[in-house]
């Protein structure tokens, strides 16, 4: 069957929520408070990695980057941790939990044939297919996703142009029949400016605030994916 649209759902922070990640960092090291510091400084660094490298025209997988972005954070806080917690943290990768709206809103694509789902995250294949099929809320509903896109082909990371692309290629569809779902501003802003339809997953509702390219917004916004789904279904039923 031909599909009518592709639904592309970004996975880290969309789909999964990587909190569990942060308390166990704050168990490991004892204090809550510098538990959440450190959290934010390792996501930060995270980021900013992936997009240095990029810049640089220089690649390293996203679990690299996650581990050593954590190494930096650990040192900046003066924290010292050995390689089996270290590892221990890396771990919790594979047993993420969905974000509580998350499978309500899966049900209702079950019964879309004419919709093809899709994970497009910029993990590593093995790191992408052990945290959809380890994750205990997410695994039941693995055999919704036709695919599992990961920038690792392209060798570049989110908002790069190609990842897009790359997306385009791998789902054999135009940009413009491809919806992405995805928590992160940034990955709004460069799918937009390729010509993907981007909606963004709000849960804090704090309203959309990126203004990296002001023109460049999302077209739907939603406090939950079950809203984001059933505006984008809405929107392909025109
Ligand atoms: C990579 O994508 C995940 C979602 O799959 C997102 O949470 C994260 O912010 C992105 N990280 C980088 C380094 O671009
Ligand atoms: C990831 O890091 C390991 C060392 O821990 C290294 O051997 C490997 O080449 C790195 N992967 C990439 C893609 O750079």
């Amino acid at each position: 069957m031909a599909h009518s649209a592709v639904l592309a759902f970004d996975l880290y922070g969309t789909l999964l929520s990587t909190e569990s990640i942060s308390k166990r960092l704050s168990e490991i090291i004892g204090s809550q408070e510098e538990g959440t510091q450190i959290a934010a400084s390792w996501r930060k660094y995270q980021l900013e990695y992936s997009w240095r490298l990029t810049c640089m025209g220089h690649y390293d997988n996203f679990f690299n980057i996650t581990r050593n972005a954590l190494r930096h954070a650990l040192s900046e806080a003066g924290v010292q941790l050995d390689e089996e917690q270290v590892k221990q943290l890396m771990d919790e990768y594979d047993r993420l939990s969905t974000f509580p709206d998350v499978i309500a809103a899966l049900q209702n694509l079950h019964s879309r044939p004419d919709i093809k789902s899709v994970i497009f995250s910029n993990g590593t294949e093995e790191m992408v297919s052990n945290s959809v099929l380890r994750s205990k809320s997410l695994s039941p509903h693995a055999e919704l996703f036709a695919d599992l896109v990961t920038v690792d082909a392209v060798q570049k990371f989110k908002p790069a142009p190609e990842v897009y692309e790359h997306l385009a290629a791998s789902t054999k569809t135009k940009m413009e029949n491809i919806w992405l779902i995805t928590a992160n501003p940034f990955d709004v802003v460069g799918a937009t400016k390729c010509g993907i339809k981007a909606a963004w997953l709000d849960r804090n509702g704090r309203g959309w605030e990126d203004a990296a390219a002001p023109a460049l917004r999302p077209r739907v916004i939603g406090k939950s994916l079950d809203e984001v789904i059933k505006t984008i279904l809405s929107d392909l039923g025109k």
